[in-house]
């Protein structure tokens, strides 16, 4: 199986981008902050505060969380119910950003994220793909963007979902988001050294998704 991970800071267009360029290829795409976003839900759902490990690590054993495809896209279950949907509002990217600091989480979705590069070719996108969950990924690529390019994005798709939301709020938003994944103890979103890197700003989705596109053809020879 063929596994190419990609990586980089919230907004820089990697799900919109992997989702194409795993459409053109034939390949799976998993959005592994589909699944931190999944466990952010059960915590709120629960009245655990997404910041409470004690809380949270000893009910994980409860959560049944699972990626299914339909027409290409990633559909993510809890217990069974789609929550696809509602892991998009706007709160849970802060609570994700926050359950995803936990070991505990960590470990929990570890096993799930390996079993989809075990089971298909992927393109898996996330914080760690590259440097913890598939070290040996064929081919890692580490995608990135200027904060207020990836601000602008993220308002854009808020708006698009009828969100009242500001761009100013979704700004100060991704910088805390960097500011948590960066610093965090555990599995901190860092360049793989052996990652290609990739830079957005200024790209529209096209010129991004051709970019990436190409990257792995020549780097695979595909
Ligand atoms: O990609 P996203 O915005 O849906 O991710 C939500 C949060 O989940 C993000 O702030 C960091 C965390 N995350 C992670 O820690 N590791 C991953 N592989 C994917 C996401």
């Amino acid at each position: 199986m063929i596994s190419i991970a990609i990586d980089g800071p919230s907004g820089a267009g990697k799900s919109s981008i992997a989702r194409r360029v795993a459409a053109r290829l034939g390949y799976v795409y998993v959005d592994t902050g589909a699944l931190y976003r999944a466990i952010a839900l059960f915590a709120h759902r629960s009245g655990i505060a997404d910041t409470d490990e004690k809380a949270l690590a000893p009910r994980l054993g409860e959560i049944e969380v699972e990626l299914a495809y339909q027409e290409g896209k990633q559909h993510v279950f809890l217990g069974g119910e789609d929550v696809s949907e509602e892991i998009r509002r706007p709160e849970m990217s802060m609570a994700a950003s926050q359950v995803s600091a936990q070991p505990a989480v960590r470990a929990f979705l570890l096993e799930l994220q390996r079993q989809m590069a075990d089971k298909y070719n992927v393109i898996m996108d996330g914080r760690d793909i590259g440097t913890v969950v598939l070290p040996k990924a064929d081919l890692k690529i580490y995608l990135t963007a200027s904060a207020e390019d990836r601000a602008l994005r993220r308002h854009q798709e808020f708006l698009k979902r009828g969100e009242d939301i500001s761009y100013d709020e979704v700004l100060t938003d991704i910088n805390r988001r960097d500011y948590n994944d960066i610093h965090r103890e555990i599995a901190p979103l860092c360049r793989a050294k052996d990652a290609v890197l990739l830079d957005t700003t200024g790209n529209t989705l096209e010129q991004s998704v051709a970019l990436v596109e190409q990257t792995i053809r020549e780097q695979l020879g595909l």
